[in-house]
């Protein structure tokens, strides 16, 4: 039987949502990895020091006994967001970073920033305390196609971010073009990269009909970026690390206004095992899923291990949510009904 060990990894980029979904979905994250940045784009977005801690709260909450998961916050950055509550936050670790949504770029972003340069003074602030900036690069600008709105940030905002805080640490988060890629490698900043990126170019959204299961945002992309994409994360280079962009969404919702994100939690060490293994670079899978994120955060990697078996393993079409004893909804998740060749070794 083929075995893999390696350190366990963390989750770079992750939604947990809150309630009842919260309580039903933490375990597919909390079992499988030792830390996880949790996104602050809830209903209430968590733009203050006391909703970090009241959201830590209810996830602590939720989590099952005897873990050792560690869920890192994040802030929300508005327009206006201050900077004695960010420095205060960063100085008595209730944040471990700020998260850039540029206004109505995607799910609960609608208080997002309007106009970046009114950040800067906080990218200041961050540069100077070493606080991270992760960010959703994508323009909001309604007259730039969809396909391109990463590119045109990049090269609009965050070209001038980078030039302007050399110092400040970047995350370009859930990167999903050739042209990211070569920018991470050129500019000293670091990338999160999704399962689901690494597997669907933009057909999947069309294939059989519109499917809203595969739309996330940033919209999957051409094959071509896919490929680069894949390239990046099984290179073993430094600066491209595990972030799942897990974003349940009840199948309800899901289908009635095809919200945008992907629930890839119950799957998604195997689903980026399978990728390695298909491009030969199982030996690099540890460096991805578990040392570049830490190692580029200055934190240590995790001490637990963990064990992966070739064997087959069928994903379930729909993760159910319970209340109680009531079931309320489904999740579909990412893989549903499909077979994957690898499983979490007990
Ligand atoms: O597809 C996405 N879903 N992208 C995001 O940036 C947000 C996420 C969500 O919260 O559902
Ligand atoms: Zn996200």
């Amino acid at each position: 039987m083929k075995k893999i060990s390696i350190r366990k990894p963390d989750d770079w980029h992750l939604h947990l949502r809150e309630g009842i979904v919260l309580k039903n979905i933490i375990r597919f994250s909390s079992e499988y990895f030792g830390r996880a940045v949790i996104m602050p784009n809830t209903k209430d977005p968590i733009t203050s020091i006391d909703k970090a801690i009241s959201y830590r709260n209810s996830i602590f909450e939720f989590l099952p006994s005897n873990t050792k998961f560690n869920p890192l916050m994040t802030i929300y950055l508005t327009d206006n967001i201050s900077k004695d509550e960010i420095k205060k936050g960063f100085i008595d670790n209730v944040f471990f970073a700020a998260k850039l949504y540029p206004a109505n770029s995607t799910t609960n972003s609608n208080h997002g920033v309007k106009d970046i340069k009114n950040l800067y003074k906080v990218f200041e602030l961050m540069e100077n305390i070493g606080m991270p900036l992760l960010i959703h690069g994508e323009v909001n600008d309604p007259n730039v196609d969809i396909f391109d709105r990463e590119e045109v940030f990049i090269d609009k905002e965050l070209f001038p971010i980078i030039k302007n805080f050399p110092k400040l640490k970047i995350v370009l988060e859930h990167i999903t073009t050739s042209h990211a890629v070569k920018f991470v490698e050129e500019n000293n900043i670091g990338a999160t990269i999704t399962p689901h990126h690494l597997h669907i170019n933009r057909n999947a959204m069309f294939f059989g009909g519109l499917n809203s299961d595969y739309y996330c945002l940033p919209v999957a992309k051409r094959e071509i970026n896919r490929v680069a994409l894949i390239k990046a994360a099984t290179s073993g280079r430094d600066c491209f690390f595990l972030g799942t962009d897990s974003a349940p969404h009840l199948r309800e919702w899901k289908a009635f206004c095809g919200c945008a994100g992907i629930f890839n939690a119950p799957v998604a060490l195997e689903s980026y095992l399978k990728v390695f293994e298909e491009e030969n670079a199982l030996d690099k899978f540890e460096k991805f899923a578990s040392l570049n994120g830490s190692n580029f955060h200055n934190l240590p990697p995790n001490e637990e291990y963990i064990t992966f078996v070739q064997e087959p393993n069928k994903v379930a079409e729909f993760v159910e949510i319970y209340d109680a004893k009531k079931m309320i909804g489904k999740i579909k998740p990412f893989h549903s009904g499909q077979t994957l060749n690898w499983k979490v070794y007990n």
